[in-house]
């Protein structure tokens, strides 16, 4: 499986409004966690876990750092630690922590950042330093396939007898990262987590969407262009869960952990907002390509610049000829939990 890293050369960062847009939803579980967070003595760490660029990341670690200003004062030192795969566009996550007109050490002379390059579904921090976590749109990836889809590109819309097998994983995934949160959090600490779910009808919001790539894709073995082979070994390795299994293991036990929200809900999809405002399919359809080139594409077509350019003409087209059927909101959970 390639690691699933998004689009690098910044490209993710110019094509994110959508996860950006939809996460700004979890602000009042925001608030309510840093009222809540436990502040110890001594420097204070955060992490934001699966930071990719970070464009996304300064405005809800900006939230997070007033928030702990608040409470600890200003001038209490606070680490910033942003982790992703070893193959993230790390230079671009440097150039943004150090050149965005927004990034919130600007004028913070007691915040420090650092960056981890490894998975966050292992262990990543010394045990007990952890103050508070963050993590928008990163724990649906999977840290593995059971094996490539056969029909489709997109789990959730994978055949029935295919299901099983990835909810195994992607409930190992879940119960890792918890255990290995559960470690590295400070008593008292609290996560706030944005995650990809689907809702009780089992859509995402993504389906239509995938759908037309997925055909896109079997247009283009059809035509030549895709060896059948190439096409039989693509799968997204991202699977968005059901409200029980963001639950099971906190129902189970053994964990010191507690969740204390849990919000499965449809969300603003910054793409249609446009789109119902200014009426064009044209941007509409950019908007959208972008946005899966941004984070499918490294997972679908690795470094061949020429399918993907030639995918992304195809795929931005086919969206220009029906917005309505692609255009829908997105289902997220956002969890807050608290270190026992
Ligand atoms: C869609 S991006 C989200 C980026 C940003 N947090 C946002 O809200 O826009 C998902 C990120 O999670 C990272 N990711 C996926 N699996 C991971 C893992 N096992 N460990 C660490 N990061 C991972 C990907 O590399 C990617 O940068």
């Amino acid at each position: 499986m390639l690691e699933p890293v998004m689009q690098g050369g910044g490209y993710y960062n110019k094509h994110s409004e959508l996860q950006a847009r939809s996460a700004a939803q979890a602000d009042g579980v925001l608030a309510r966690a840093l009222a809540a967070v436990a502040v110890p003595t001594g420097p204070l760490v955060v992490a934001d876990f699966g930071c990719a660029q970070g464009r996304n990341s300064l405005r809800p670690m900006a939230l997070v750092l007033d928030g702990l200003a608040a409470r600890a004062g200003r001038e209490r030192d606070v680490m910033v630690v942003h982790t992703d795969l070893p193959h993230c566009d790390f230079t671009s996550l440097f150039t943004t922590l150090e050149t965005a007109p927004d990034r919130y050490r600007h004028g913070r002379d007691h915040v420090f950042s650092s960056v981890i390059g490894h998975s966050f579904y292992d262990r990543l921090l010394p045990a007990g330093s952890l103050t508070f976590g963050w993590s928008s749109f990163a724990l649906h990836w999977m840290s593995a396939l059971p094996q490539a889809l056969r029909l489709h590109i997109w789990p959730v819309l994978g055949a029935p007898d295919e299901q099983a097998a990835l909810a195994a994983i992607a409930a190992r995934d879940w119960r890792n990262f918890l255990k290995y949160r559960a470690e590295e959090l400070a008593p008292g600490g609290q996560l706030v987590l944005v995650v990809g779910a689907v809702d009780e009808a089992g859509a995402s919001g993504l389906e239509p969407m995938m759908d037309l790539a997925n055909n896109v894709l079997a247009a283009l073995v059809t035509e030549g262009p895709l060896a059948a082979a190439a096409y039989a070994g693509m799968t997204i390795p991202s699977r968005p869960r059901r409200r029980e299994e963001f639950i099971a293991p906190f129902e189970d036990g053994g964990l010191p952990l507690s969740l204390e929200e849990l919000v499965v809900a449809e969300t603003p999809n910054a793409a249609m907002l446009r789109w119902e405002e200014a009426g064009d399919a044209t941007l509409f359809a950019a908007d959208i390509a972008g946005f899966f080139v941004a984070a499918f594409g490294p997972s679908l077509f690795g470094d061949d610049d020429g399918l993907r350019a030639l995918f992304t003409d195809r795929f931005t087209a086919a969206v220009g000829m029906a917005p309505a059927q692609i255009a829908r909101k997105l289902v997220t959970a956002t969890l807050r939990i608290r270190r026992l």
